[in-house]
Order: C-alpha cells, then structure tokens, then sequence
C-alpha cells in the first residue's frame, strides 16, 4: 500500500517579541485576562520587509536541509495561508522560485488555521495517487499586517510564523493513516477578512471603514471549535479502531488553551501528551500545528512507530485531522 510519510520538518519564527506587557499599552487589556482567557504570553511579529513567502522559505530551507534533499527533489509545493505575499500569483509559486525547486508544481490553499491539514491532506493524496513522490507542505503566516491594533479581541491572540514538513512516498507500514477535512460556510462571517478581495476592492473607503483587517466573533467561533473538534477527534479514532490512550501526542492548532484542554479532555489524555506553544507564539493561523510539529519532533517527542494526531479549527468554517504513524 502507498502510503505519504513526514520525513522532515521545519519551521521559522521572526525575532521580534511582542508580550502582553507591551500590548497593554496599546489597548485596554491586561497580561492576566489575556493568560486566563488564551493562554497566550507573547508572540513573534515580522518585519516590515518580511513576506509570507519569506517566513516559508526559512521553514523549508530547514526541512530540506533536515531531509538531505535539495529543492529539485520535490515535485510539488502547497502553501496554506491566508496572508499571501499578494493576491496574484500564489506564494508557493514565489517560494518555488527562491528555492529554485524548478520540478516543483506550486500552488495555494486557503483554508484559515485549518489551512496546514488541509495542504496535508492534498499532498498526501497526491502520493498516494502515484502521480508525485516528494511533496512540501508549507503552513505561513504574517497576521500582524492584518491585525486590527486598535481591537482589542482579535489583536491580543495572533502571531507570525511557518512551519514546513517533507512528504515522500513509503510502502511501508507507517506513515499518515488518514484525513478529514470538513467545512460549514454558512458561518463564514464568524471569522474574516471583509476588504481587498472582489466583494470589497481596496479603496480609500475600505481602508476608513478598517475592512483590511481580521474580524473575529470570538466567542461564537470560541463554542463552535469545542464542539466540532471533540467530535472531530472522536469520529478519527473510532475509525481507524484506535484507542485515545494509543496515542502518544496530540498537536492541535494553538487557537486557545482552553480550547486544547477541552479536545484533550474529551480523549481523557493527559496534557503532558499534548504540545502546546501559544504561551510563546499566539495564534498563528495555518503555521501553528507544522511549528509545534517541528518543535516537538525535534526535541525528541516522537519516535517511530508513535501515533500521534493533528487536528484544526478555523474560519470558512474550516476543520479537519490527520492521524499519523509516524
Ligand atoms: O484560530 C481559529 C479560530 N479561532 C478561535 O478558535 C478563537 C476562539 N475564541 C477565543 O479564543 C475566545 O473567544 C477569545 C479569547 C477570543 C475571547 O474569550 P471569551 O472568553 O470568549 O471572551 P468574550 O469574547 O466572551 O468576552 C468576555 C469579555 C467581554 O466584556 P463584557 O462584554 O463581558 O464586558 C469583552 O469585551 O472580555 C472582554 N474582552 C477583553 N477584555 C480584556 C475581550 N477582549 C478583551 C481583551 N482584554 N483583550
């Protein structure tokens, strides 16, 4: 059986540091809400010059260089993000070039925080297809620019990051097990972007009415999320006959403590099985599970053979899993 296996990961954090301390002299918040209500201690912010294709193609240097491949070893590029470098063309298309992955097919996937799955799930398919055997998958994003500084709900939980994992095809027994992906767009107001798209092309208009920035309806997404990921988690396992106590990590998408906790909960798995780093870098949208990934991989949390399940939530309404032995 085909199956597509991590081979290597990556990730990239920009070196700026923005802690709650220095938010609460932006707006009215406090470190202690901002702990107790996300558990979010600080956050990284790009640099002006920084793209997102920029934050990607560090991830990707680094699972390249991890892989022992060079960039014409791959054959296909997905990018998820929702803070592309530009509209036009797709920044996978831009970090193919300054790889230099010239065999590399390129493309975007929009998908929110759940972005990263769902590229998974693409770049596992297209393996297991036949068509392609070594794929990137790429999860950057730069909030910051589309952060309203000045609102105090959204600006609080996000940061800038990309984390980047290499997809060979194996016959081996290992290897991703499955994917889910689901999406309900009748909630898509909960979480969006109203401006510069073709509903609201940027205009001086747009830009007064602040339409360029992240609107969230916390809360509301806040209980969705609960509810769709324990199901979500559930419904995974179940499937492929796995006991949660089978599982030797959780890496969910870093949107809220509370959140993970309630998901960990529902499969009675202690928190040390869960990785968590929103502490230190917010919410990073479609880079938060391929960072946490890369970060836990690397300090030695996964071994072979270990299950380990990733699971996302995020605005479309997005969500989805993907159940990996590694
Ligand atoms: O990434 C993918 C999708 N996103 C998510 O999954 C995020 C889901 N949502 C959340 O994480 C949480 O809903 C938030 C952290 C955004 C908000 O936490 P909450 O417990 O849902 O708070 P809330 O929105 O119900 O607001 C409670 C109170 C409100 O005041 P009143 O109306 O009770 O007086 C807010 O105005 O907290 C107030 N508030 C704040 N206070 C201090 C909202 N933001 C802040 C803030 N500092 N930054």
């Amino acid at each position: 059986m085909i199956r597509a296996r991590v081979i290597a990961t990556g990730s990239y954090v920009p070196e700026k540091v923005l802690t709650n301390f220095d938010i609460e002299k932006m707006v009215d918040t406090s470190d202690e809400w901002i702990i107790e209500r996300t558990g979010i201690n600080q956050r990284r912010i790009a640099r002006d010059d920084q793209a997102a294709s920029d934050l990607a193609y560090e991830a990707s240097k680094s699972a390249l260089e991890y892989a022992g491949l060079k960039p014409k070893d791959l054959d296909l590029i997905i990018v998820a993000t929702v803070t592309g470098d530009m509209p036009l063309p797709a920044t996978a298309c831009i970090l193919q070039h300054r790889l230099g992955a010239k065999k590399a097919a390129a493309f975007d996937v929009n998908a929110a925080c759940s972005g990263f799955i769902y590229g998974l799930s693409i770049g596992d398919k297209f393996i297991r297809s036949g068509s392609h055997k070594r794929v990137l998958v790429v999860g950057t994003e730069i909030l910051s620019k589309f952060t309203d500084w000045a609102d105090r709900t959204t600006c609080v939980l996000f940061g800038d990051g990309a984390g980047a994992v290499i997809l060979e095809r194996t016959e081996e027994d290992r290897g991703i097990i499955e994917t889910r992906i689901h999406s309900d767009g009748s909630m898509w107001d909960l979480l969006h972007t109203p401006g510069g798209g073709s509903k609201n092309p940027p205009s001086s208009e747009t830009i007064r009415k602040r339409y360029h920035y992240i609107k969230m309806k916390g809360n509301e997404t806040f209980k969705v999320a609960v509810r769709m990921l324990e199901d979500l988690v559930i419904a995974t396992l179940k499937h492929n006959k796995l006991e949660p106590s089978k599982l030797s990590l959780l890496i969910p998408h870093q949107a809220n403590r509370r959140i993970i906790q309630a998901t960990a909960k529902r499969l009675n798995l202690p928190m040390e099985k869960v990785v968590m780093n929103l502490d230190r870098y917010g919410n990073t949208s479609a880079a938060s599970i391929p960072i946490a990934l890369d970060e836990a991989f690397r300090a030695g949390r996964i071994k072979q053979d270990d299950y380990i399940l990733l699971e996302a939530f995020g605005g479309g309404l997005t969500w989805g899993s993907a159940l990996i032995k590694w």
